[in-house]
């Protein structure tokens, strides 16, 4: 029956974490998934969390949890998403459901997408969550650099032109996951628009709108609110109105993953910025929304999917067949994280507990961000590290080429996705130094 079945590419992230778990050194460094750590690198569980643990105490092993409880989840999401006080909230016009987690929500989305508007795509950013290099084929370029060392005698600056001509014949030929794979298994066909110019490690704006422009009209987009995954680069709010009002000329549909809403400011409402912005040019907007990040709550699944609607009425029939797509996918989630996050939202000490420590979450990622610069800068390093300060939220896209990230992990037991995606929670007090030297040691011609 399954002979034929041939074992799938591993996940670029959580593969990261095999490899990083594998190796022995004492010295490695997990620079790869983006959730939370620490300055000692440790998983983190918020006071807010332990509060409402003390809280909830039982009530988890009730059969399900009452309607009541996870309608009041997803209101409260809700409110952090477009404002407490905005009108959609006062006049019911969300359809939203609780999702497993942010990629539950996308894959709700993509399949009612799927649904109703079987004939449409799905435009995202490039790069988006998340591309794999396929290590296989960069260990034969590799070989294939020594092979011209040997044959050719090539000095080494010649070897690494020939290197980085491969690392972009690699790029090329990489693997694509997370969003592309939600979609493409709702059978929504994917394009992408331009967002990330590797030789500024800047927005490529005049290039996305040109791809907003192009686009036949009531086109879905894909956009990341605040601190995007990977590059850590966001619109600001000037192109945001400007990305806002091309929407209206085109008629075309945003949705929105905010997965990491508060690491960009450390402020959820300012965070949530974009997504108001085209609240207020009345558009009708979708957004996937995860509490793993800002609530350390990676391993509980607890997410919510929201989809603007032109009234109540509407909202209930939306709401109503995007439950109806959960039930055939999982029944139901597990209550136990969705009891911790509504008992957080509604309850106003939690709350601003929780505020306070998205905050602080925040502020040692930008300090880290400061130190990792000015490390660099201090070994006298010839590159410019200027993005690591400019770029927000979890991710730096550092520019690394994978031949570096390569390197790092073999010669420095230093662990982060191919494509040069550091997820600065990993960066302690304790590791800063070394993980400085270590990109210098690799980087410096
Ligand atoms: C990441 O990009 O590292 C996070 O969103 C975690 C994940 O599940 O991929």
């Amino acid at each position: 029956w399954w002979d034929h079945v041939a074992p799938a590419a591993k996940d670029p992230i959580n593969g990261v974490t095999e490899a990083f778990l594998a190796d022995p050194s004492p010295f490695k460094i997990n620079l790869g998934v983006g959730a939370y750590r620490d300055d000692k690198g440790r998983p983190v569980v918020l006071q807010c969390v332990r509060e409402a643990e003390a809280k909830i105490a039982g009530s988890e092993f009730l059969e399900s949890i009452s309607a009541s409880v996870s309608t009041k989840m997803v209101e409260e999401s809700v409110k952090l998403v477009y404002g407490k006080d905005s009108d959609v909230v006062k006049e019911g016009r969300s359809a939203g459901v609780q999702a497993l987690s942010g990629t539950g929500a996308c894959r709700l989305f993509a399949e009612f997408q799927r649904r109703f508007h079987p004939e449409s795509h799905i435009y995202f950013p490039d790069p988006t969550w998340s591309k794999y290099v396929c290590s296989s084929s960069f260990g034969f370029l590799q070989v294939l650099v020594q092979f011209f060392q040997v044959v050719k005698c090539l000095s080494d600056n010649e070897i690494d032109v020939q290197i980085s001509i491969f690392s972009v014949i690699e790029v090329q030929s990489c693997v694509l996951y997370s969003h592309h794979n939600i979609w493409r298994d709702a059978q929504i066909p994917e394009r992408t628009y331009h967002y990330y110019d590797p030789d500024s490690k800047s927005l490529d704006f005049a290039a996305l709108m040109d791809d907003i422009k192009n686009a036949p009209d009531s086109s879905f987009f894909l956009f990341h609110p605040s601190a995007h995954n990977p590059t850590g680069v966001d619109p600001t709010e000037e192109q945001w109105r400007e990305i806002s009002y091309q929407f209206k000329v085109k008629g075309h549909f945003p949705f929105f993953d905010m997965a990491y809403q508060g690491f960009a400011s450390g402020d959820l409402d300012k965070d949530a910025q974009a997504i108001r912005i085209f609240l207020e040019d009345e558009h009708l907007i979708g957004c996937a929304q995860s509490y793993a990040k800002s609530m350390g709550l990676y391993g509980h699944r607890v997410g919510c999917l929201s989809i603007l609607c032109v009234d109540s009425k509407q909202a209930a029939a939306i709401r109503s067949q995007i439950q109806q797509i959960a039930r055939a996918m999982y029944g139901s989630p597990p209550v136990h994280g969705i009891l911790l996050v509504e008992t957080i939202l509604s309850d106003p000490n939690l709350k601003s507990l929780w505020i306070d420590e998205v905050k602080i979450m925040a502020d040692r990622i930008q300090r880290k961000r400061t130190t990792l610069r000015q490390n660099l800068e201090k070994l006298g390093s010839s590159l410019n590290w200027e993005h690591i300060t400019n770029q927000l939220g979890m991710f730096c896209f550092s520019g690394l080429t994978p031949y570096q990230v390569d390197r790092l992990a073999k010669e420095f037991h230093i662990y982060m996705t191919q494509d040069g995606r550091i997820s600065m929670a990993g960066v302690t007090t304790g590791n800063v130094n070394y993980l400085a030297n270590a990109i210098h040691e690799v980087t410096r011609s």
